[in-house]
């Protein structure tokens, strides 16, 4: 049988997606009880990371440790790949001697390189094209929130980033109706935009674009590799920014997602954050559960 991989959401269909949520959810109430299933006994899980991270090393990490299995860290200082190693060769090496191979990264062809070599499922932990393991724990956390997602109105508001991105591919994937809100020189990629078009609406006003809203997801104004632009970007996208009055035009029940890191006072305010709506840190904690179904499903080609 083909290997699996996940390099973007649409590598699952319409009712993978939605079975690795439940599944998600059913382990996370099995970890509440201590009693998570020794799923991943003698897996080696190798995480490959060229960019920082908090959350997707540590719950990659425990997902592989509470289920039994291990993981190991490679940053690029620490691996040949820093020293030009090329990608391919990684992969061939990595995928003899481990069971799936984690890759954060720039390029998103360097992911596309390294999974052509790999022998195991390779996952995308971030590009700079997109950010789908982000994407299991938001639309996780929507579920065990408020229901389906399925018809809501989510609002993205922000940069046309990578985890923009995910959310077009999302839209589409768990249908629902997503509303972008961006900088007309910063919009998502247009072919997405064109591909996905029966699920998005481009609304450059933030105030207009959040009116109805179920959900507004937003992300830090420069990303990684976008240190540069850091300053010119806090001008362009200060209207950007989720303040309380922007939530209150929303529905009264609409809650508020980020990923993290975030920079408060930027992208988001700290009453936002830390308001009653804001559900960022059941995010947070969803990459955990949402990645072992992910694990699961790619290593133990479990359907
Ligand atoms: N949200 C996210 O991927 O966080 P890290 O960069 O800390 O992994
Ligand atoms: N857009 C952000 C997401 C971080 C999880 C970045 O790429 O830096």
């Amino acid at each position: 049988m083909a290997v699996r991989h996940f390099l973007s959401l649409s590598d699952l269909s319409k009712q993978e997606l939605n079975t690795l949520i439940q599944r998600a959810i059913e382990l996370k109430k099995l970890q509440e009880q201590d009693q998570c299933p020794l799923l991943f006994k003698n897996k080696v899980l190798a995480m490959v990371f060229e960019k920082s991270s908090t959350r997707t090393r540590v719950s990659f990490e425990t997902a592989m440790a509470q289920c039994g299995g291990s993981a190991i860290f490679l940053s690029q200082n620490d691996t040949q790949l820093g020293r030009g190693e090329p990608v391919g060769d990684m992969a061939r090496v990595l995928s003899r001697m481990v069971d799936c191979i984690m890759v954060r990264t720039y390029a998103h062809e360097t992911i596309e390189i390294f999974s052509e070599y790999s022998k195991v499922p390779v996952i995308n932990a971030l590009t700079d094209f997109c950010h789908p393991c982000q994407l299991l724990a938001d639309v996780q956390t929507y579920v065990e929130q408020r229901g389906s997602i399925q018809g809501k109105r989510v609002v993205w508001i922000g940069d046309g980033n990578n985890m923009c991105h995910s959310y077009i591919k999302a839209a589409h994937l768990f249908d629902f109706e997503l509303v972008i809100s961006t900088p007309v020189d910063y919009k998502p990629q247009a072919e997405l935009m064109k591909k996905f078009a029966a699920n998005i609406t481009f609304i450059s006003d933030p105030e207009q674009a959040v009116v109805n809203a179920d959900l507004i997801s937003t992300d830090v104004w420069a990303s990684m590799g976008q240190e540069a632009e850091q300053k010119e970007r806090m001008q362009v996208f200060k209207p950007y920014q989720v303040t309380n009055d922007l939530l209150s035009l929303a529905k009264p029940d609409a809650i508020f997602m980020h990923c993290l890191p975030a920079h408060r006072g930027e992208e988001v305010t700290n009453e936002v954050i830390e308001g009653n709506q804001s559900v960022v840190w059941q995010q947070a904690g969803n990459r955990l559960h949402s990645q072992k179904a992910l694990l699961e499903f790619l290593m133990l080609n479990k359907k």
